[in-house]
């Protein structure tokens, strides 16, 4: 079926409703993907022009309705088990150490770690496998940890929460993590995989959408902020990370996206390791 066409008014309402409620970013260069993925939203509500659809995303039915499944259109929720590991690495050999001898976190308090767009789960979990592993190399100090996993998508979230993966997806883990984390269908027929119900209770997965208030009462030790901000404005992400840092303790951390640079942000941050910048106070 072909796509429905936008016009220039159109794609300007759209897009600009689309960065005032989710901060993402619609130049002009993606009015085409807008156009296409949008029409297949026109056809499943039985709209034939983008007019109808404008006035039925703001009316009160269409705001309560449309926009689950617009963020869906518009975001890209590309993720990876594994994903950048030289940050779980220095997680694990320079963070964790020096957060234990330090103020104890992990130890005396349980640590916090937020994975701010966690997407289909892929990045929480390797998180808990990590962690996990940390805790059982070093039995003698207790170390206990939560995670907090949100996302603006409710449907990628569902998948997140099933923790139900295939096994090209799977692939990325070590296999003694894999041997030790998954559980194998029983169904031969079926390459599925899922995450063990002991790594699924260290992690909450909950909606949010990063552009509004937070609503966190706890400060976290460790926060990823990974392969987002590269989808805001530069205003957008400034702000976005000034309250981010707000959130982590003194000492903490922030892990970025490979690609993603926080210079010249004026932000309470020093850069430790590419993609590790530690809070301070
Ligand atoms: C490319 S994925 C990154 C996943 C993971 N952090 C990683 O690095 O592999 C980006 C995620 O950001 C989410 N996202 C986009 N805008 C958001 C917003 N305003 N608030 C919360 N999440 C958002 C998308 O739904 C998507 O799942």
């Amino acid at each position: 079926m072909p796509a429905v066409r936008m016009s220039d008014q159109e794609f300007r309402v759209i897009s600009e409703f689309i960065h005032q409620t989710w901060g993402l970013k619609m130049p002009p260069a993606k009015r085409v993907m807008l156009e296409s993925r949008l029409s297949k939203r026109l056809n499943r509500l039985g709209l034939t022009t983008f007019k109808e659809y404008t006035e039925y995303l703001f009316s009160p039915l269409g705001l309560e309705n449309e926009l689950v499944h617009m963020i869906d259109v518009v975001s890209t929720n590309k993720t990876d088990f594994f994903r950048e590991p030289g940050a779980f690495t220095y997680m694990s050999q320079h963070i964790l150490p020096e957060m234990i001898a330090g103020r104890g976190a992990g130890v005396k308090k349980r640590l916090m770690v937020w994975s701010t767009a966690c997407s289909t789960g892929e990045e929480p979990y390797t998180l808990a496998m990590v962690l996990s592993e940390f805790s059982e190399k070093y039995p003698g100090f207790g170390f206990d940890y939560f995670i907090l996993a949100t996302d603006v998508s409710r449907k990628v979230l569902d998948k997140a929460q099933r923790a139900v993966y295939e096994h090209e997806r799977v692939e990325a883990i070590p296999f003694d993590l894999r041997r030790k984390f998954l559980m194998k269908s029983k169904d031969p027929t079926q390459r599925l995989y899922r995450v063990v119900p002991e790594l699924r209770s260290r992690i909450r997965f909950r909606h949010m959408n990063l552009m509004e208030d937070f609503g966190l009462r706890e400060p976290m030790d460790l926060i990823f902020c990974r392969n987002v901000i590269i989808y805001f404005e530069r205003e957008t992400q400034a702000g976005l990370l000034k309250r981010l840092c707000d959130q982590i303790v003194d000492g903490g951390y922030m892990i970025m996206g490979h690609s993603e640079t926080l210079n010249g942000m004026n932000l309470p941050l020093v850069s430790v390791a590419p993609m590790i910048y530690r809070k301070v106070a």
